[in-house]
């Protein structure tokens, strides 16, 4: 069985890819990133997604990739942390026709999840779990006894006595752009975990994105009942997710 899939991560800083062995989640290549373009304007990702999968020399013909905005049928739906012009874009058809590949696309965070429930702290875990995305913007993704409800977008709701959106508020974007100490955002983040568990009561929460590296430097502030952990996969786990999604695409298996 073919079990090497190329995984494509889009944020809103970098590109990143790896080569995955879906079989085991590890990464059979080094992880590649290039940044961003700015603008992120659907042209400009085209052509660095294409640089990137030449850096790989890849020669399958199908590709997953994770992307931050919600996505329906292949379609972008939304721009919170990307160029504007992206939304009614479909980013499959755009990326295929950039690469000359199928290229699945999915949410940045649902895929992510799908890499946790896979081979991360989520394997067998029932009930509901939470897998939350710390990075420029917050990503969700919600898992009923394994099964994924998509594009759930829990970085968009507003928290009493605030005008922005939560991921305004409580990203790790935030934390750098306005400088907040790790105990200053550490209880905004709090916060925004309270609201989900009164909304969820989830048995679980995984904190994955860039910010989960930080696990440590927060952990102190988080007071929720749920258990809440780090992700394992960290970072990479939005790479690994989409190479596992090709490869239930292309098997046309459920995506978990
Ligand atoms: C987007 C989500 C995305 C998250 C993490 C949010 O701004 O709306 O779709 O999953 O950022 O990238």
């Amino acid at each position: 069985m073919k079990k090497e899939y190329l995984g494509v991560d889009i944020g809103a800083s970098g590109v990143k890819g790896a080569i995955i062995d879906i079989e085991t989640g590890e990464l059979l290549s080094e992880r590649k990133r290039i940044p961003t373009p700015d603008p992120s304007t659907p042209e400009a990702m085209a052509k660095t997604f294409a640089d990137l999968v030449k850096e790989f020399g890849w020669k399958g013909n199908i590709i997953g990739c994770g992307f931050p905005s919600i996505i329906k049928n292949g379609v972008v739906c939304t721009a919170a942390n990307i160029h504007k012009s992206w939304i009614g874009t479909n980013a499959e058809r755009l990326f295929s026709d950039a690469t000359g590949c199928i290229v699945t696309v999915r949410n940045d965070a649902d895929v992510a999840g799908i890499a946790e429930m896979n081979f991360g702290v989520g394997k067998g875990k029932k009930g509901t779990v939470l897998i939350v995305t710390i990075g420029s913007g917050l990503g969700s993704a919600l898992f009923i006894d394994g099964k994924l409800l998509p594009n759930t977008e829990f970085g968009h709701f507003y928290l009493k006595g605030h005008n922005k959106v939560v991921e305004q508020y409580a990203s790790d974007g935030i934390r750098k752009r306005k400088e907040l100490s790790w105990n200053e955002w550490g209880s905004r983040f709090n916060r925004y975990l309270q609201h989900i568990e009164t909304l969820l009561s989830p048995n679980l929460i995984i904190l994955g994105g860039g910010g989960s590296k930080k696990f440590g430097k927060f952990e102190k502030c988080i007071t929720v009942e749920t258990p809440v952990v780090p992700a394992k996969l960290l970072n990479n786990a939005g790479i690994i997710g989409a190479a596992i999604h090709a490869f239930k695409m292309e098997r046309k298996l459920q995506p978990i």
